[in-house]
């Protein structure tokens, strides 16, 4: 197996999963792990993850320097490179430097760790501080055009560091760079399979809820489908699915879910609740962000318990919540540690405490691709499966500024046509997300002979491999022509259409 420890880094769970596609356990750890947990394991290798502090600062998230001692083979990823070169004596230069997204990496030298490289390699760097001095029987493999030692290592001690992200897709040799460690440097051997994943979880499920019930909110999405199935094979019917429709859905979607759960899952116990009212009320005159998403997390807690109580009277056995929680969500709502910024809560996480439920998340150490490769498994359709991610808080982070009934409906058709137009032409199966976003800014136009004050509809395609870095779509320009032609003509309430071409980071995939 192969430990990774976590400095906080937004990447740090992207290395374990790319450790267990090449079918080698992986496990995170924070960085604070004691020795004595570490030799409990028996890793093949450490990883140190990336991490927003400097290796300065106050406070800075730091490990046992021992471990470095302990002859297992060490492998230090932008912050784990900077702490590791601090540790054996080379020197860090904070903040001169800012270097961020894609550079050319210029291969000195091979070594072990960058086998297979060629002199010049495109790579992902996102870093503030470098390392300036190598330390004492290091050799530098790699270096950038602003960054001298972007990568180095030192094979008697088995240790190695780059300055880059070998983790992220748009390092293209990044895999080449971990399999060299994971396989040629550690020596690990492939053992771990998603295959019998789901009966693992099941027997886990069973276990844990034993003969209790469990109360799940379910959004028709992927993670929460996935999970309530898994759910379902568990518990039969002692599991109940709430579907609350807070009125920030997609066209026809209210309909859609309850076909589904009710007719194709066949689940006994589906209910469906329209909060559309109280929602739209509660978000009266709100303009942030934030203070939105808060509201609907809050407004969606009270109405799903509000329904949980009055199922808990019919069923005392109710003790659990599940949730379709994915690992993404953790991350990015700074969860798994403590050293993490947070950059957006993710209303799902946001689960006010007096809540006396013991809440139950059989996916949240999975990343998005390795649900739906288990919801193969677990024989759900396609076309569920394939669905593009749809955030909690629905098209309300997608309406910047207020929300309001007027906004939701110019969205809703906008966005209806712009899928219907992807799924025609065969792109919506080739984009991670699309989706329409409404900019709450009018501009001028021209329609007939009148002069027209409408809406901006921002359209957003992108890919990416599981949310943590996405890139726009490279969308035909005649199928923009078209979407374009078809929403500006067919939705009122608009007259402009733009389309987005930035990359997350630094933007986001949604716009709230
Ligand atoms: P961002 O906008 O952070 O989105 O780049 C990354 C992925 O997460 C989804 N997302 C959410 N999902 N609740 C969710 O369930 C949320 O509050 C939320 N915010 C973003 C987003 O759609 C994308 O797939």
């Amino acid at each position: 197996m192969i430990l990774v420890l976590n400095f906080g880094g937004q990447y740090s769970h992207l290395i374990a999963r790319r450790v267990r596609e090449f079918g080698v356990y992986s496990e995170i750890l924070p960085c604070d792990v004691s020795l004595k947990e570490i030799g409990k394991l028996k890793p093949d290798g450490i990883i140190l993850s990336g991490g927003p502090a400097g290796v300065y600062e106050h406070n800075a998230p730091t490990m046992d320097r021992k471990i470095l001692d302990l002859g297992i083979p060490i492998f230090g990823i932008c912050y784990g490179l900077q702490l590791m070169a601090k540790f054996v004596g080379g020197e860090v230069l904070a903040g001169k430097l800012k270097e961020f997204g894609k550079k050319i990496l210029y291969v000195k030298k091979n070594g072990k760790l960058l086998k297979g490289l060629s002199r010049k390699e495109q790579v992902w760097m996102s870093h503030g501080d470098l390392v300036t001095k190598l330390p004492k029987d290091f050799e530098i493999l790699a270096s950038t055009d602003s960054c001298p030692i972007a990568a180095f290592e030192n094979n008697s001690k088995k240790l190695y560091g780059i300055q880059f992200h070998a983790e992220v897709v748009h390092t293209p040799k990044g895999s080449q760079i971990l399999k060299n460690f994971i396989f040629d440097i550690c020596k690990a051997k492939k053992y771990w399979h998603m295959k019998n994943l789901s009966k693992k979880l099941i027997k886990e499920i069973k276990k844990e809820v034993g003969k209790n019930s469990v109360i799940m909110g379910v959004s028709g999405g992927v993670d929460s489908t996935v999970a309530a199935t898994l759910m379902h094979k568990a518990i039969g019917n002692r599991l109940y699915c709430v579907f609350v429709d807070h009125g920030l859905i997609r066209k026809n979607e209210a309909e859609e879910v309850k076909n589904f759960f009710e007719k194709k899952l066949k689940f006994k116990h589906f209910y469906f609740v329209d909060a559309s009212i109280l929602f739209l009320e509660k978000l009266k005159g709100v303009t942030d962000p934030e203070e939105k998403r808060k509201i609907i997390g809050h407004t969606f807690i009270e109405v799903f318990e509000s329904k949980v109580i009055e199922l808990e009277k019919k069923h005392p056995t109710i003790k659990f919540l599940g949730q379709g929680t994915i690992y993404p969500d953790r991350i990015e709502s700074a969860q798994p540690t403590k050293y993490a910024s947070k950059i957006k809560s993710h209303h799902n996480i946001t689960l006010p405490d007096k809540m006396k439920l013991k809440v139950i998340e059989p996916l949240k150490e999975f990343y998005k691709d390795e649900v739906r490769k288990l919801g193969k498994e677990l024989k759900i359709p396609a076309e569920i499966l394939n669905r593009h991610p749809f955030p909690g808080p629905g098209l309300a982070i997608r309406i910047l500024g207020e929300v309001t009934e007027e906004r939701l409906k110019i969205l809703r058709e906008a966005d209806y046509i712009f899928i219907e137009e992807l799924k025609k032409s065969g792109y919506y199966d080739m984009t991670w997300q699309a989706f329409a976003a409404l900019l709450p800014v009018k501009a001028v136009g021209v329609m007939g002979d009148a002069r027209t004050y409408e809406y901006i509809i921002s359209l957003r395609a992108v890919t990416s491999i599981d949310a943590m870095t996405a890139d726009w779509a490279k969308l035909p320009n005649e199928l923009l022509e078209k979407i374009s032609t078809r929403i500006i003509n067919e939705v009122r309430g608009v007259n402009r259409l733009v389309y987005d071409i930035s990359q997350k980071p630094p933007a986001t995939i949604e716009y709230e």
